[in-house]
């Protein structure tokens, strides 16, 4: 590989001279010798490879053929894009990655996603490529630090290493990533505090952290950050308010996730102002007082999750014309009804108001669209009636959770869809036998009802069932004759 490099500076008719040679391999005018070397030398680092993605590279045949390999100009490879498939479960790839990827000079992007099994370090020497662009190296079991000299890859457009095991803080020198517009390092271990410095990384589209253990304030840097469309800091140990610059972002921002952290305060009310907003997560956190009334601006919201945090009434008016999922619940809300936002909702698949104050008669609840439910949480209120007419329109429901109640039904007329895994009855007025129909439940809870009768045949335990009234039979205590 070293002659052909060194090509470089040869005079042109040498060159051609070399080419043109009869008994050269063919390879070397398909595909490069330094980028077959550098390829070989990365499949080399592959220990395991069981479907078979890499059997295409093979030494002296054309490498900008072999899969997952792209040559864009001439017979330089510019990209390695290797896609593990994760409904198979051998498409998976065990190894390192060998620093001999840096022998692709032209490279400019470097996807390995859903590999599974890679592991190590990231080879310093990759930082050094002059054209590296994009960087994916996505749900694979990469560890140690994220290296400093990753601020050297000045040109770098996108940078992902989500889904790994990388610890320790992120590097102060990825503010010198000016280029950036994706920064994913979600799914890791990484601690320490928010990087002050991305404040540099003024074009910045997609900004994920979330899922690692950072924690300390969110700093008040999203001024420069204008062109932000996604923001996910959830699952953290964030505390501290919502920094104030974050309203800078309007009316750009789509997500803005920072749930699960310890943020508190309450929350700011220039939220309104985020027209373009499709999803607010602000959930499993410790914030206080009421929602803004400027949320009834965000008419285009379709997840909002607010649930888990000490917000109490009044919950203002929304326009919004299609929550496709909603979850208030676990706050100190006194709604009375299900919000008529929700209940004329077109698209909602999931809605979750539990232990919210609603005081409704089921059977009086028509939502205007039942096709898309697959979650309905409506625990720990007190609502009447019978939720047998509800279910008996929602096809493709997953999850129906209604203790702590005054539901008052025949359980055995209750339609147990195919698609339906988890079913919470628990602690109302529920009356009748258990129906066979339950046995293919993932979860069930019918205890503290007023059930009777022998129990059908199942796998789940006796506090599913205790408490009713005459319930038998395993796993209760037998049935008398
Ligand atoms: C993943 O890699 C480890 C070694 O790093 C190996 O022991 C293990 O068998 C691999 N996993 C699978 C599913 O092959
Ligand atoms: C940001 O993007 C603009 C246009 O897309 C580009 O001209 C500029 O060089 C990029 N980098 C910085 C640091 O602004
Ligand atoms: C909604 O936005 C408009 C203008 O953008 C503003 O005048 C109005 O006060 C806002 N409504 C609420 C409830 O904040
Ligand atoms: C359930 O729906 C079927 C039609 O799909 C209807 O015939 C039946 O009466 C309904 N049952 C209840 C209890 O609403
Ligand atoms: C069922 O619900 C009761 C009361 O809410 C609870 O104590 C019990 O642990 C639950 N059992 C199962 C299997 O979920």
């Amino acid at each position: 590989m070293k002659k052909l490099s060194l090509s470089k500076f040869l005079p042109f008719p040498f060159l051609l001279f070399i080419l043109t040679v009869p008994y050269i391999r063919i390879t070397s005018a398909a595909c490069h010798v330094d980028d077959e070397e550098g390829l070989l030398g990365f499949k080399a680092g592959i220990t395991q490879d069981p479907s078979g993605m890499l059997s295409s590279w093979k030494p002296g045949t054309d490498c900008c053929k072999w899969s997952g390999v792209v040559c864009l100009f001439n017979d330089r490879v510019t990209s390695i894009q290797l896609y593990g498939q994760l409904d198979k479960p051998n498409s998976f790839l065990t190894g390192t990655i060998s620093p001999s990827l840096s022998k692709i000079q032209d490279l400019d992007g470097i996807y390995l996603i859903d590999l599974r099994n890679i592991s190590g370090k990231i080879p310093d020497l990759i930082f050094g490529l002059p054209k590296l662009q994009y960087i994916y190296i996505e749900n694979n079991k990469l560890s140690g630090p994220i290296p400093v000299n990753i601020g050297k890859v000045t040109q770098l457009y996108a940078l992902s290493l989500a889904g790994n095991q990388f610890t320790g803080t992120i590097p102060s020198s990825i503010s010198q990533l000016s280029q950036l517009n994706q920064l994913k390092l979600g799914n890791n271990l990484l601690s320490g505090q928010f990087p002050v410095g991305i404040k540099q990384l003024r074009n910045l589209t997609f900004l994920s952290l979330e899922h690692n253990k950072l924690s300390g304030t969110i700093p008040d840097i999203f001024k420069s950050l204008t062109e932000l469309r996604i923001l996910r800091l959830s699952h953290n140990a964030f505390s501290g308010k919502i920094p104030g610059s974050i309203s800078s972002l309007a009316p750009k921002l789509m997500y803005l996730e920072l749930g699960h952290n310890a943020l508190s305060g309450q929350i700011p009310s220039f939220l309104g102002n985020f027209k373009a907003l499709d999803t607010l997560d602000l959930s499993w956190n410790l914030f206080t007082g009421v929602v803004p009334k400027t949320f009834a601006n965000l008419t285009k919201i379709f997840n909002l999750d607010l649930s888990h945090n000490a917000l109490t009434d009044p919950f203002p008016q929304l326009y919004v014309k299609g929550i496709e999922s909603l979850d208030l619940s676990y706050n100190k809300f006194n709604l009375k009804e299900i919000p008529k936002w929700v209940t004329s909702s077109p698209i909602i698949y999931s809605l979750k108001l539990a232990k919210c104050g609603i005081k409704i008669n089921l059977d009086n609840w028509k939502p205007a669209e039942t096709y898309f439910y697959d979650y309905i949480d409506l625990s720990e209120n007190e609502i009447s009636g019978s939720p047998v007419s509800l279910l008996n329109r929602t096809d493709y429901l997953v999850e129906f959770k209604a203790s702590g109640n005054k539901l008052k039904f025949d359980l055995g007329k209750l339609r147990i869809v195919k698609t339906l895994k988890q079913l919470d009855v628990s602690r109302n007025l529920v009356f009748g036998k258990v129906p066979t129909t339950i046995t293919g439940l993932e979860k069930l809870n019918v205890s503290y009802n007023h059930l009777c009768g022998q129990l059908p045949k199942t796998k789940f335990p006796a506090s599913s069932f205790v408490g009713n009234d005459c319930l038998c039979g395993s796993p209760l205590a037998p049935c008398k004759l």
